[in-house]
């Protein structure tokens, strides 16, 4: 039998693996929160570029981004009852539609590799956690953010799936892009993100791999729904 245990669950992935979208889902089937943590790297990222602290070639001012981020503020606004997506807000202000274009997405994985920006985000991403009953989806959320969380799972999909799934995104939220860019952001990111030294992206020992290729979403939401029942009917 299910029971009414709260359990943490950590989403991790590839970009564009189609994690946030079965992350938000399952959170709403189950009555849990869901956290895009990406969103809030995006956001330190749009920071970061309308404070002119990343230049021309993409070097980031590393020294004036660690100084400003005790101001940098990010918060969810309430999830819209039709979509289920929380707004991101930077220091109040609505940024989802800006930290999902190409800009910032250019730009977030040198931000997202600076250890104190990834000390201040895990900080807030825990205490998010702290009451558990949430679906947090990123790269390192099972393996730095909530090592022991209860259930783990690490998505996968091959490089071409996921820019077709990105470009189709992107053209269906009426954002300009072209397939190859978006082809070449995502196999710069799955580099940066793999190797950098600080929560490098990879699977947590004790995650379950959803490898989604050929997987309808239907299908890859039995998969988490069967597992999570597992999970959480257990003792
Ligand atoms: O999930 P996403 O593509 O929106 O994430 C944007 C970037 O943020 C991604 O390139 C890597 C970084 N990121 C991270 O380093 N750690 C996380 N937990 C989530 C995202």
């Amino acid at each position: 039998m299910q029971n009414d245990k709260k359990i943490i669950i950590a989403i991790d992935g590839f970009s564009s693996s189609g994690k946030s979208t079965m992350a938000r889902e399952l959170a709403r089937r189950i009555g849990y929160v869901y956290v895009d943590s990406g969103a809030m790297y995006r956001a330190v990222t749009l920071y970061a570029l309308r404070h002119s602290m990343i230049a021309a070639d993409g070097t980031v001012d590393t020294a004036a981004l660690v100084k400003a981020l005790p101001g940098i503020d990010i918060t969810f606004a309430a999830p819209d009852p039709a979509t289920g997506v929380s707004d991101t807000l930077l220091n109040g202000e609505d940024v989802e539609k800006q930290i999902r274009g190409m800009e910032v997405s250019d730009h977030v994985s040198p931000v997202s590799a600076i250890p104190e920006v990834r000390r201040r985000l895990t900080a807030l991403q825990q205490k998010l956690g702290e009451g558990k009953g949430i679906v947090m989806d990123g790269r390192d959320i099972g393996t730095t953010v909530f090592p022991h969380a209860e259930m783990k799972v690490f998505v996968d999909a091959s490089p071409e799936v996921r820019a077709e799934r990105r470009f189709k995104e992107l053209k269906e939220k009426g954002i300009k892009a072209d397939y190859q860019e978006v082809f070449d952001n995502i196999r710069d990111r799955d580099f940066t993100d793999r190797t950098r030294k600080e929560s490098p992206l990879r699977k947590a020992d004790d995650a379950r791999v959803l490898d989604n290729d050929g997987m309808t979403h239907a299908e890859q939401m039995d998969w988490l729904m069967n597992l999570y029942k597992s999970i959480t009917a257990r003792d």
